[in-house]
Protein backbone atom coordinates (compact mmCIF):
# COMPACT_ATOMS: atom_id res chain seq x y z
CA UNK A 1 0.00 0.00 0.00
CA UNK A 2 2.56 2.30 0.65
CA UNK A 3 4.76 3.79 -2.60
CA UNK A 4 7.76 6.59 -2.91
CA UNK A 5 6.34 9.66 -3.85
CA UNK A 6 8.95 12.68 -5.09
CA UNK A 7 5.77 14.92 -3.71
CA UNK A 8 7.80 17.62 -2.48
CA UNK A 9 10.87 19.20 -4.54
CA UNK A 10 12.82 19.10 -0.95
CA UNK A 11 11.38 15.68 0.00
CA UNK A 12 10.61 12.05 -0.58
CA UNK A 13 8.68 10.97 1.04
CA UNK A 14 6.63 7.42 1.61
CA UNK A 15 2.78 8.31 1.25
CA UNK A 16 0.75 6.26 3.79
CA UNK A 17 -3.04 5.75 3.24
CA UNK A 18 -3.70 7.21 6.44
CA UNK A 19 -2.09 10.42 5.32
CA UNK A 20 -4.82 11.54 3.25
CA UNK A 21 -7.30 9.94 6.19
CA UNK A 22 -9.88 12.05 8.06
CA UNK A 23 -10.75 10.04 12.12
CA UNK A 24 -13.42 10.55 13.71
CA UNK A 25 -13.68 9.74 17.53
CA UNK A 26 -16.62 8.14 18.94
CA UNK A 27 -16.88 7.88 22.67
CA UNK A 28 -19.24 5.05 22.91
CA UNK A 29 -21.23 5.64 26.45
CA UNK A 30 -22.33 9.11 25.12
CA UNK A 31 -22.41 8.29 21.02
CA UNK A 32 -26.12 6.27 20.33
CA UNK A 33 -27.98 4.06 22.85
CA UNK A 34 -29.76 1.38 21.41
CA UNK A 35 -31.57 -0.32 24.25
CA UNK A 36 -32.57 2.31 26.19
CA UNK A 37 -30.35 1.96 28.84
CA UNK A 38 -29.21 5.26 29.10
CA UNK A 39 -25.86 4.03 27.71
CA UNK A 40 -24.30 4.38 23.90
CA UNK A 41 -23.29 0.86 22.81
CA UNK A 42 -22.31 -0.77 20.04
CA UNK A 43 -25.26 -1.73 18.32
CA UNK A 44 -26.27 2.21 18.86
CA UNK A 45 -23.12 2.96 16.64
CA UNK A 46 -23.43 0.06 13.56
CA UNK A 47 -26.80 2.03 13.39
CA UNK A 48 -25.11 5.53 12.80
CA UNK A 49 -22.34 3.98 10.17
CA UNK A 50 -24.59 5.79 7.29
CA UNK A 51 -24.27 8.89 8.79
CA UNK A 52 -20.55 8.41 9.68
CA UNK A 53 -20.20 7.13 5.65
CA UNK A 54 -21.85 10.17 4.26
CA UNK A 55 -19.59 12.71 6.26
CA UNK A 56 -16.86 10.93 4.10
CA UNK A 57 -14.60 9.92 7.39
CA UNK A 58 -12.05 6.97 6.75
CA UNK A 59 -11.46 5.56 10.56
CA UNK A 60 -13.39 5.45 13.29
CA UNK A 61 -11.04 5.98 16.89
CA UNK A 62 -13.08 4.38 19.59
CA UNK A 63 -12.96 5.06 23.14
CA UNK A 64 -12.46 2.15 25.33
CA UNK A 65 -15.50 -0.43 24.92
CA UNK A 66 -13.44 -3.52 26.93
CA UNK A 67 -14.64 -5.27 30.38
CA UNK A 68 -14.48 -2.13 33.25
CA UNK A 69 -16.13 -1.33 36.42
CA UNK A 70 -16.44 2.17 34.45
CA UNK A 71 -14.26 4.30 37.06
CA UNK A 72 -12.46 6.15 34.50
CA UNK A 73 -15.57 5.70 31.87
CA UNK A 74 -13.63 2.66 30.45
CA UNK A 75 -10.00 3.75 30.85
CA UNK A 76 -9.79 1.21 33.68
CA UNK A 77 -10.13 -1.95 31.55
CA UNK A 78 -10.64 -5.41 33.95
CA UNK A 79 -10.12 -7.52 30.15
CA UNK A 80 -8.77 -6.42 27.34
CA UNK A 81 -10.00 -9.33 25.09
CA UNK A 82 -13.66 -8.92 26.30
CA UNK A 83 -16.41 -6.19 25.76
CA UNK A 84 -17.99 -3.96 28.55
CA UNK A 85 -21.70 -5.92 28.93
CA UNK A 86 -23.25 -2.18 28.85
CA UNK A 87 -21.37 -1.69 25.47
CA UNK A 88 -22.78 -5.16 23.91
CA UNK A 89 -20.50 -8.66 23.10
CA UNK A 90 -17.89 -9.43 21.57
CA UNK A 91 -20.14 -10.62 18.20
CA UNK A 92 -21.49 -6.69 18.29
CA UNK A 93 -17.79 -5.76 17.82
CA UNK A 94 -17.14 -8.06 14.92
CA UNK A 95 -20.70 -7.01 13.28
CA UNK A 96 -19.20 -3.28 13.25
CA UNK A 97 -15.83 -4.39 12.38
CA UNK A 98 -17.48 -6.10 8.98
CA UNK A 99 -20.16 -3.79 8.42
CA UNK A 100 -17.51 -0.64 8.88
CA UNK A 101 -15.78 -2.15 6.81
CA UNK A 102 -18.06 -2.45 3.75
CA UNK A 103 -18.43 0.95 4.33
CA UNK A 104 -14.66 1.55 3.69
CA UNK A 105 -14.48 2.55 7.25
CA UNK A 106 -11.70 0.92 9.70
CA UNK A 107 -11.75 0.64 13.34
CA UNK A 108 -8.87 2.22 15.52
CA UNK A 109 -8.96 0.74 19.27
CA UNK A 110 -7.91 2.44 22.38
CA UNK A 111 -4.69 0.79 23.45
CA UNK A 112 -4.81 1.77 27.48
CA UNK A 113 -1.38 -0.45 28.56
CA UNK A 114 -0.24 2.11 30.91
CA UNK A 115 -2.25 1.10 33.57
CA UNK A 116 -5.23 -1.66 34.17
CA UNK A 117 -8.29 -1.18 36.09
CA UNK A 118 -8.10 -3.07 39.84
CA UNK A 119 -9.92 -5.33 38.92
CA UNK A 120 -8.22 -6.78 36.56
CA UNK A 121 -7.35 -10.21 36.91
CA UNK A 122 -3.53 -9.39 36.95
CA UNK A 123 -4.35 -7.04 39.75
CA UNK A 124 -6.08 -9.33 41.78
CA UNK A 125 -3.55 -12.39 42.18
CA UNK A 126 -1.09 -9.31 42.01
CA UNK A 127 -2.81 -8.22 45.39
CA UNK A 128 -2.96 -11.56 46.85
CA UNK A 129 0.99 -11.68 48.54
CA UNK A 130 4.14 -10.42 47.52
CA UNK A 131 4.94 -14.21 46.58
CA UNK A 132 2.06 -13.99 43.50
CA UNK A 133 3.91 -14.31 39.88
CA UNK A 134 1.69 -11.51 39.36
CA UNK A 135 2.96 -8.75 41.81
CA UNK A 136 5.72 -7.92 39.73
CA UNK A 137 3.23 -6.86 37.17
CA UNK A 138 2.69 -3.43 39.25
CA UNK A 139 4.39 -1.02 40.86
CA UNK A 140 4.94 -2.07 44.81
CA UNK A 141 6.89 0.05 47.12
CA UNK A 142 6.98 0.07 50.86
CA UNK A 143 6.13 3.06 53.06
CA UNK A 144 8.41 6.41 53.25
CA UNK A 145 10.20 6.74 56.16
CA UNK A 146 7.44 8.25 57.93
CA UNK A 147 4.92 5.22 57.47
CA UNK A 148 3.18 7.23 54.59
CA UNK A 149 3.93 7.17 50.52
CA UNK A 150 6.89 6.39 49.30
CA UNK A 151 7.42 9.62 47.66
CA UNK A 152 5.19 12.96 47.17
CA UNK A 153 4.11 12.03 43.28
CA UNK A 154 1.24 13.37 42.75
CA UNK A 155 -2.02 11.66 40.51
CA UNK A 156 -2.95 13.37 37.61
CA UNK A 157 -6.63 13.03 39.49
CA UNK A 158 -5.61 14.64 42.18
CA UNK A 159 -4.25 13.50 45.51
CA UNK A 160 -1.17 10.67 45.83
CA UNK A 161 -0.05 8.69 43.25
CA UNK A 162 0.90 5.86 46.21
CA UNK A 163 -2.35 3.81 47.57
CA UNK A 164 -1.57 1.75 50.71
CA UNK A 165 -2.71 -1.66 50.34
CA UNK A 166 -3.38 -2.91 53.83
CA UNK A 167 -2.85 -6.63 53.65
CA UNK A 168 0.96 -6.78 52.26
CA UNK A 169 1.94 -2.99 53.70
CA UNK A 170 3.06 -1.91 50.67
CA UNK A 171 1.62 1.05 48.56
CA UNK A 172 0.83 0.33 44.69
CA UNK A 173 1.59 3.17 42.24
CA UNK A 174 -1.51 4.87 40.45
CA UNK A 175 -0.79 8.11 38.03
CA UNK A 176 -4.23 8.36 37.41
CA UNK A 177 -7.59 6.70 40.31
CA UNK A 178 -6.74 4.29 43.03
CA UNK A 179 -8.83 2.27 40.69
CA UNK A 180 -6.11 2.03 37.69
CA UNK A 181 -2.79 0.85 38.92
CA UNK A 182 -0.23 1.20 36.70
CA UNK A 183 1.95 -1.37 34.77
CA UNK A 184 5.52 -2.38 35.84
CA UNK A 185 6.76 -2.12 31.91
CA UNK A 186 10.11 -2.86 33.37
CA UNK A 187 8.53 -6.40 33.43
CA UNK A 188 8.96 -8.60 30.32
CA UNK A 189 5.96 -10.22 31.23
CA UNK A 190 3.68 -7.33 31.29
CA UNK A 191 5.35 -6.53 28.16
CA UNK A 192 5.03 -10.35 26.53
CA UNK A 193 1.33 -9.86 26.94
CA UNK A 194 0.23 -6.52 26.16
CA UNK A 195 1.66 -7.43 22.58
CA UNK A 196 0.14 -10.81 21.60
CA UNK A 197 -2.99 -8.99 23.27
CA UNK A 198 -2.20 -6.22 20.32
CA UNK A 199 -1.49 -9.28 18.24
CA UNK A 200 -5.21 -11.00 18.98
CA UNK A 201 -7.18 -7.76 17.97
CA UNK A 202 -5.02 -7.08 14.99
CA UNK A 203 -4.88 -10.10 13.64
CA UNK A 204 -8.68 -10.01 13.76
CA UNK A 205 -8.79 -6.72 11.38
CA UNK A 206 -8.76 -3.79 13.77
CA UNK A 207 -6.76 -0.77 11.63
CA UNK A 208 -4.87 0.43 14.59
CA UNK A 209 -4.24 2.00 17.71
CA UNK A 210 -4.59 5.09 19.91
CA UNK A 211 -2.22 4.91 22.52
CA UNK A 212 -3.74 6.15 25.79
CA UNK A 213 -0.88 8.15 27.70
CA UNK A 214 2.01 6.22 26.21
CA UNK A 215 4.62 8.80 27.12
CA UNK A 216 4.19 7.59 30.85
CA UNK A 217 5.22 3.89 30.78
CA UNK A 218 9.17 4.30 31.20
CA UNK A 219 7.95 5.75 34.17
CA UNK A 220 10.24 5.73 37.22
CA UNK A 221 8.69 6.25 39.84
CA UNK A 222 11.19 6.74 43.18
CA UNK A 223 13.35 9.42 40.86
CA UNK A 224 9.56 11.05 40.37
CA UNK A 225 10.16 10.44 36.55
CA UNK A 226 6.60 10.07 34.99
CA UNK A 227 6.76 11.12 31.46
CA UNK A 228 9.50 10.12 28.75
CA UNK A 229 11.47 7.62 31.17
CA UNK A 230 15.22 6.23 30.28
CA UNK A 231 13.46 3.39 28.37
CA UNK A 232 10.36 4.92 26.86
CA UNK A 233 11.54 4.48 23.46
CA UNK A 234 13.30 1.03 23.51
CA UNK A 235 9.67 -0.52 24.98
CA UNK A 236 7.49 1.32 22.08
CA UNK A 237 10.33 0.23 19.74
CA UNK A 238 10.49 -3.25 21.12
CA UNK A 239 6.72 -3.27 20.58
CA UNK A 240 6.76 -2.16 17.05
CA UNK A 241 8.71 -5.14 16.30
CA UNK A 242 6.78 -7.48 18.24
CA UNK A 243 3.18 -6.09 17.01
CA UNK A 244 3.34 -3.63 14.38
CA UNK A 245 6.38 -3.89 11.92
CA UNK A 246 4.57 -6.10 9.24
CA UNK A 247 1.23 -4.42 9.60
CA UNK A 248 -0.25 -1.58 7.86
CA UNK A 249 -1.78 -0.25 10.73
CA UNK A 250 -2.27 3.78 12.17
CA UNK A 251 -1.28 4.41 15.39
CA UNK A 252 -0.93 7.51 17.47
CA UNK A 253 0.21 7.82 20.76
CA UNK A 254 -1.48 10.68 23.18
CA UNK A 255 1.88 12.02 24.68
CA UNK A 256 1.21 15.59 26.56
CA UNK A 257 4.84 15.86 26.91
CA UNK A 258 6.18 15.42 23.19
CA UNK A 259 8.25 18.04 21.81
CA UNK A 260 9.16 18.42 18.19
CA UNK A 261 12.47 16.68 18.59
CA UNK A 262 10.96 13.85 20.68
CA UNK A 263 7.95 14.20 17.77
CA UNK A 264 10.19 13.06 15.25
CA UNK A 265 11.51 9.93 17.61
CA UNK A 266 7.96 9.04 17.34
CA UNK A 267 6.88 9.40 14.32
CA UNK A 268 10.12 10.30 12.41
CA UNK A 269 10.99 8.05 9.40
CA UNK A 270 14.44 6.61 10.90
CA UNK A 271 12.36 4.57 13.39
CA UNK A 272 8.95 5.09 12.58
CA UNK A 273 7.60 3.94 16.09
CA UNK A 274 4.32 5.63 15.41
CA UNK A 275 2.16 6.82 12.46
CA UNK A 276 1.77 10.22 14.68
CA UNK A 277 1.17 11.72 18.06
CA UNK A 278 -1.05 13.86 19.73
CA UNK A 279 0.78 17.18 20.78
CA UNK A 280 -1.10 19.64 23.02
CA UNK A 281 0.43 22.77 23.15
CA UNK A 282 -2.42 24.72 21.78
CA UNK A 283 -4.66 23.19 24.60
CA UNK A 284 -2.18 23.73 27.25
CA UNK A 285 -1.03 27.30 26.13
CA UNK A 286 -4.71 28.44 27.18
CA UNK A 287 -4.23 26.86 30.77
CA UNK A 288 -2.97 28.72 33.80
CA UNK A 289 0.47 28.36 35.36
CA UNK A 290 -1.05 27.42 38.49
CA UNK A 291 -4.52 26.46 38.32
CA UNK A 292 -3.95 24.55 35.26
CA UNK A 293 -7.41 23.93 33.45
CA UNK A 294 -9.44 25.04 36.23
CA UNK A 295 -8.67 28.59 35.25
CA UNK A 296 -7.52 29.57 31.56
CA UNK A 297 -6.07 32.48 29.98
CA UNK A 298 -7.94 34.42 27.62
CA UNK A 299 -7.71 33.13 23.49
CA UNK A 300 -4.65 34.72 22.09
CA UNK A 301 -4.72 33.87 18.45
CA UNK A 302 -1.41 35.40 17.75
CA UNK A 303 0.08 32.69 20.38
CA UNK A 304 -2.40 30.00 19.23
CA UNK A 305 -0.80 30.94 15.27
CA UNK A 306 2.51 30.02 16.75
CA UNK A 307 1.79 27.15 18.32
CA UNK A 308 0.55 25.62 15.22
CA UNK A 309 3.09 27.04 12.75
CA UNK A 310 5.60 25.75 14.55
CA UNK A 311 4.63 21.94 14.52
CA UNK A 312 3.76 22.43 10.78
CA UNK A 313 7.21 23.14 10.92
CA UNK A 314 8.61 21.38 12.73
CA UNK A 315 7.14 18.18 11.11
CA UNK A 316 7.45 19.64 7.41
CA UNK A 317 9.88 17.14 6.06
CA UNK A 318 9.93 14.09 8.66
CA UNK A 319 7.35 13.11 10.84
CA UNK A 320 3.53 13.46 10.88
CA UNK A 321 1.16 15.78 12.46
CA UNK A 322 -2.29 14.74 13.98
CA UNK A 323 -4.69 17.87 13.87
CA UNK A 324 -7.56 18.72 16.39
CA UNK A 325 -9.18 20.44 18.25
CA UNK A 326 -11.38 18.37 20.47
CA UNK A 327 -11.25 14.98 22.09
CA UNK A 328 -13.26 13.35 24.84
CA UNK A 329 -11.16 15.51 27.54
CA UNK A 330 -11.06 18.62 26.13
CA UNK A 331 -13.78 21.43 25.77
CA UNK A 332 -16.05 21.45 22.49
CA UNK A 333 -13.89 23.34 20.09
CA UNK A 334 -16.66 26.30 19.24
CA UNK A 335 -17.03 26.90 22.92
CA UNK A 336 -13.35 26.84 23.55
CA UNK A 337 -11.71 28.83 20.38
CA UNK A 338 -14.96 29.92 18.80
CA UNK A 339 -18.11 31.93 19.52
CA UNK A 340 -20.74 29.64 20.81
CA UNK A 341 -23.66 32.03 20.36
CA UNK A 342 -24.38 34.43 17.57
CA UNK A 343 -21.51 32.53 14.79
CA UNK A 344 -21.39 29.32 16.04
CA UNK A 345 -22.00 27.96 12.45
CA UNK A 346 -19.36 30.58 10.70
CA UNK A 347 -16.84 30.32 13.62
CA UNK A 348 -17.26 26.09 13.69
CA UNK A 349 -16.83 26.18 10.03
CA UNK A 350 -13.62 28.63 10.20
CA UNK A 351 -11.87 26.48 13.00
CA UNK A 352 -12.64 23.22 10.99
CA UNK A 353 -11.35 25.16 7.87
CA UNK A 354 -8.04 26.38 9.38
CA UNK A 355 -6.93 22.95 10.76
CA UNK A 356 -8.04 20.74 8.18
CA UNK A 357 -6.59 22.65 5.68
CA UNK A 358 -3.05 22.30 7.24
CA UNK A 359 -0.38 19.09 7.04
CA UNK A 360 -1.04 16.03 9.15
CA UNK A 361 -4.32 13.79 10.19
CA UNK A 362 -7.09 15.75 10.83
CA UNK A 363 -9.23 14.23 14.10
CA UNK A 364 -13.30 14.81 14.22
CA UNK A 365 -14.13 14.51 17.88
CA UNK A 366 -17.74 13.16 17.88
CA UNK A 367 -20.37 16.10 17.42
CA UNK A 368 -17.95 18.94 16.22
CA UNK A 369 -19.20 17.84 12.70
CA UNK A 370 -22.28 19.77 14.14
CA UNK A 371 -20.62 22.69 15.97
CA UNK A 372 -21.79 21.37 19.60
CA UNK A 373 -21.26 23.52 22.26
CA UNK A 374 -19.83 22.79 26.36
CA UNK A 375 -22.72 21.81 28.48
CA UNK A 376 -24.78 23.87 29.93
CA UNK A 377 -24.13 22.50 33.91
CA UNK A 378 -24.86 24.73 36.66
CA UNK A 379 -24.38 22.77 39.62
CA UNK A 380 -21.95 20.19 40.81
CA UNK A 381 -24.49 17.42 40.51
CA UNK A 382 -24.82 17.74 37.08
CA UNK A 383 -21.03 16.11 36.65
CA UNK A 384 -20.09 12.57 36.21
CA UNK A 385 -16.59 12.99 35.38
CA UNK A 386 -14.26 11.22 37.85
CA UNK A 387 -11.59 14.11 37.26
CA UNK A 388 -14.22 17.12 37.53
CA UNK A 389 -15.29 15.93 40.83
CA UNK A 390 -12.23 15.19 42.52
CA UNK A 391 -10.70 17.97 42.01
CA UNK A 392 -13.85 19.69 43.37
CA UNK A 393 -13.40 18.11 46.49
CA UNK A 394 -9.63 19.33 46.48
CA UNK A 395 -10.16 22.77 45.09
CA UNK A 396 -12.68 23.73 47.85
CA UNK A 397 -10.69 22.13 50.57
CA UNK A 398 -8.08 23.97 49.19
CA UNK A 399 -10.27 27.43 49.49
CA UNK A 400 -11.52 27.75 45.69
CA UNK A 401 -16.07 28.85 45.97
CA UNK A 402 -17.84 26.69 44.22
CA UNK A 403 -18.79 29.01 42.11
CA UNK A 404 -15.42 29.93 41.03
CA UNK A 405 -15.21 26.03 40.49
CA UNK A 406 -17.76 25.83 38.63
CA UNK A 407 -16.87 28.28 36.27
CA UNK A 408 -13.61 26.43 35.12
CA UNK A 409 -15.71 23.74 34.79
CA UNK A 410 -18.23 25.26 32.67
CA UNK A 411 -15.00 26.43 30.39
CA UNK A 412 -12.74 22.96 31.03
CA UNK A 413 -14.57 19.92 32.29
CA UNK A 414 -14.54 16.60 30.72
CA UNK A 415 -17.69 16.18 30.96
CA UNK A 416 -18.55 19.55 28.41
CA UNK A 417 -17.47 16.49 25.23
CA UNK A 418 -19.85 13.66 27.09
CA UNK A 419 -22.95 15.20 26.82
CA UNK A 420 -25.32 12.29 24.57
CA UNK A 421 -24.68 13.01 20.90
CA UNK A 422 -27.93 14.63 19.59
CA UNK A 423 -29.46 12.80 16.23
CA UNK A 424 -33.14 14.70 16.42
CA UNK A 425 -34.68 17.16 18.16
CA UNK A 426 -36.81 14.75 20.31
CA UNK A 427 -36.36 14.63 24.23
CA UNK A 428 -32.83 14.13 25.31
CA UNK A 429 -31.67 14.64 21.10
CA UNK A 430 -33.17 11.49 20.37
CA UNK A 431 -29.77 9.34 22.31
CA UNK A 432 -31.73 7.40 24.07
CA UNK A 433 -35.07 6.49 24.61
CA UNK A 434 -34.48 5.91 28.40
CA UNK A 435 -33.02 8.18 30.72
CA UNK A 436 -28.95 9.06 29.52
CA UNK A 437 -25.95 8.59 32.08
CA UNK A 438 -25.35 12.40 31.39
CA UNK A 439 -27.87 15.46 30.99
CA UNK A 440 -28.38 16.08 27.26
CA UNK A 441 -26.87 19.59 25.92
CA UNK A 442 -30.17 22.26 26.75
CA UNK A 443 -29.77 23.70 22.79
CA UNK A 444 -30.45 19.41 21.12
CA UNK A 445 -33.92 21.42 19.41
CA UNK A 446 -31.67 23.70 17.22
CA UNK A 447 -28.14 21.23 17.49
CA UNK A 448 -28.76 18.17 16.08
CA UNK A 449 -27.66 15.91 13.68
CA UNK A 450 -30.35 15.29 11.26
CA UNK A 451 -31.09 19.19 11.25
CA UNK A 452 -27.71 19.20 10.21
CA UNK A 453 -28.07 16.83 7.44
CA UNK A 454 -30.75 18.35 5.84
CA UNK A 455 -29.27 22.18 6.05
CA UNK A 456 -26.41 22.51 2.93
CA UNK A 457 -25.22 25.36 4.52
CA UNK A 458 -24.68 23.38 8.19
CA UNK A 459 -21.45 22.65 9.66
CA UNK A 460 -21.57 18.86 8.73
CA UNK A 461 -21.93 19.60 5.12
CA UNK A 462 -18.31 21.88 5.32
CA UNK A 463 -16.77 19.04 7.17
CA UNK A 464 -17.62 16.69 4.16
CA UNK A 465 -16.57 18.97 1.79
CA UNK A 466 -12.75 19.55 4.13
CA UNK A 467 -12.76 15.84 4.68
CA UNK A 468 -13.55 15.32 0.66
CA UNK A 469 -11.47 17.71 -0.52
CA UNK A 470 -8.60 16.26 1.19
CA UNK A 471 -8.61 13.34 -0.88
CA UNK A 472 -8.56 14.80 -4.11
CA UNK A 473 -6.03 17.40 -3.44
CA UNK A 474 -2.37 15.96 -2.64
CA UNK A 475 -1.78 19.72 -1.90
CA UNK A 476 -3.60 19.68 1.16
CA UNK A 477 -2.16 16.33 2.05
CA UNK A 478 1.14 17.19 1.42
CA UNK A 479 1.95 20.79 0.30
CA UNK A 480 4.57 22.86 2.10
CA UNK A 481 3.01 25.30 5.04
CA UNK A 482 4.01 28.98 4.96
CA UNK A 483 2.04 31.33 7.39
CA UNK A 484 1.87 35.02 6.92
CA UNK A 485 0.89 37.97 9.01
CA UNK A 486 1.89 35.91 11.86
CA UNK A 487 1.31 39.21 14.15
CA UNK A 488 -2.13 39.99 13.39
CA UNK A 489 -4.25 39.42 16.42
CA UNK A 490 -7.77 38.68 13.99
CA UNK A 491 -6.41 37.08 10.51
CA UNK A 492 -5.05 33.25 10.39
CA UNK A 493 -3.40 33.15 6.63
CA UNK A 494 -0.91 30.90 5.12
CA UNK A 495 -0.49 28.96 1.98
CA UNK A 496 0.33 25.54 1.49
CA UNK A 497 2.22 24.49 -1.76
CA UNK A 498 3.50 21.52 -3.68
CA UNK A 499 4.42 21.49 -7.61
CA UNK A 500 2.56 24.26 -8.98
CA UNK A 501 -0.35 23.75 -6.77
CA UNK A 502 -1.21 26.30 -4.11
CA UNK A 503 -4.10 26.56 -1.71
CA UNK A 504 -4.35 29.72 0.31
CA UNK A 505 -6.24 29.72 3.28
CA UNK A 506 -7.43 33.27 4.71
CA UNK A 507 -9.37 33.65 8.16
CA UNK A 508 -10.68 36.11 10.42
CA UNK A 509 -10.94 34.00 14.13
CA UNK A 510 -12.91 37.23 15.57
CA UNK A 511 -16.41 38.49 15.79
CA UNK A 512 -15.44 42.28 14.20
CA UNK A 513 -15.10 42.52 11.12
CA UNK A 514 -11.37 42.64 9.67
CA UNK A 515 -9.76 44.39 6.56
CA UNK A 516 -6.65 43.57 6.42
CA UNK A 517 -3.89 44.13 3.92
CA UNK A 518 -2.29 41.40 2.09
CA UNK A 519 1.37 40.78 1.65
CA UNK A 520 2.27 40.76 -2.37
CA UNK A 521 2.70 37.47 -2.72
CA UNK A 522 -0.94 36.39 -1.43
CA UNK A 523 -2.54 38.36 -4.30
CA UNK A 524 -4.39 35.65 -6.27
CA UNK A 525 -6.54 34.28 -8.87
CA UNK A 526 -7.75 30.56 -8.79
CA UNK A 527 -10.52 28.33 -7.65
CA UNK A 528 -12.90 28.42 -4.76
CA UNK A 529 -12.31 25.32 -2.69
CA UNK A 530 -14.09 26.05 0.42
CA UNK A 531 -16.01 29.25 2.39
CA UNK A 532 -18.01 30.32 5.22
CA UNK A 533 -20.45 33.00 3.89
CA UNK A 534 -19.39 32.74 -0.55
CA UNK A 535 -17.00 31.36 -2.79
CA UNK A 536 -14.33 33.60 -3.31
CA UNK A 537 -11.54 32.88 -6.20
CA UNK A 538 -9.67 36.28 -6.01
CA UNK A 539 -7.48 38.02 -3.92
CA UNK A 540 -6.68 41.77 -4.22
CA UNK A 541 -4.15 43.55 -2.01
CA UNK A 542 -7.00 44.76 0.42
CA UNK A 543 -9.82 42.11 1.72
CA UNK A 544 -12.57 42.74 3.73
CA UNK A 545 -13.94 39.59 5.97
CA UNK A 546 -16.76 39.57 7.72
CA UNK A 547 -17.28 37.95 11.31
CA UNK A 548 -15.70 34.48 11.38
CA UNK A 549 -15.09 34.44 7.75
CA UNK A 550 -13.02 31.94 5.96
CA UNK A 551 -12.08 30.54 2.66
CA UNK A 552 -9.43 28.65 0.53
CA UNK A 553 -8.19 29.56 -3.14
CA UNK A 554 -6.56 26.77 -5.21
CA UNK A 555 -4.21 28.13 -7.88
CA UNK A 556 -2.60 26.59 -10.67
CA UNK A 557 0.44 27.60 -12.31
C1 LIG B 1 -6.10 9.73 28.83
C2 LIG B 1 -7.52 9.53 28.42
O1 LIG B 1 -7.79 10.29 27.28
C3 LIG B 1 -8.38 9.93 29.61
O2 LIG B 1 -9.75 9.99 29.29
C4 LIG B 1 -8.10 8.95 30.72
O3 LIG B 1 -8.80 9.35 31.87
C5 LIG B 1 -6.62 8.86 31.04
N1 LIG B 1 -5.79 8.81 29.88
C6 LIG B 1 -6.34 7.64 31.85
O4 LIG B 1 -6.51 6.50 31.05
Amino acid sequence: MTEHARLNPAVTITRQWWHSSTVYQIYPRSFADSNGDGIGDIPGIISKLDYLEKLGIDLIWLSPIYASPMDDNGYDISNYQDIAPEFGTLDDFWELLAKAKERGIGIVLDLVVNHTSDEHDWFLQARKGRDNPFRDFYIWRDPGPDGGPPNDLQSIFGGSAWELDPSSGQYYLHLFSRRQPDLNWENEGVRRAVYDMMNWWLDRGIAGFRMDVIDLIGKQPDKKITADGPHLHDYIQEMRRETLRHRDALTVGETWSVTPDSALLYSGRERHELSMVFQFEHVTQRWDEVFGKWRSKPFDLVALKAVFSKWQQALAEDGWNSLFWGNHDLPRAVSRYGDEGEFRVPSAKTLATVLHMMRGTPYVYQGEEIGMTNASFTSIEQYKDIETLNMHRLHLAAGLSPQDFIAGAHMNSRDNARTPMPWTDAPHGGFTTGTPWIEANGNVGSINAAAAVDDDQSVFHHYRTLITLRKTHDVIVYGRYQSYLDQHPEVFLYTRTLGGDRVTVLANLSKAPVVVALPGEIVTEGEALVWTHQPISSLEQTVSLRAWESFCILTRT
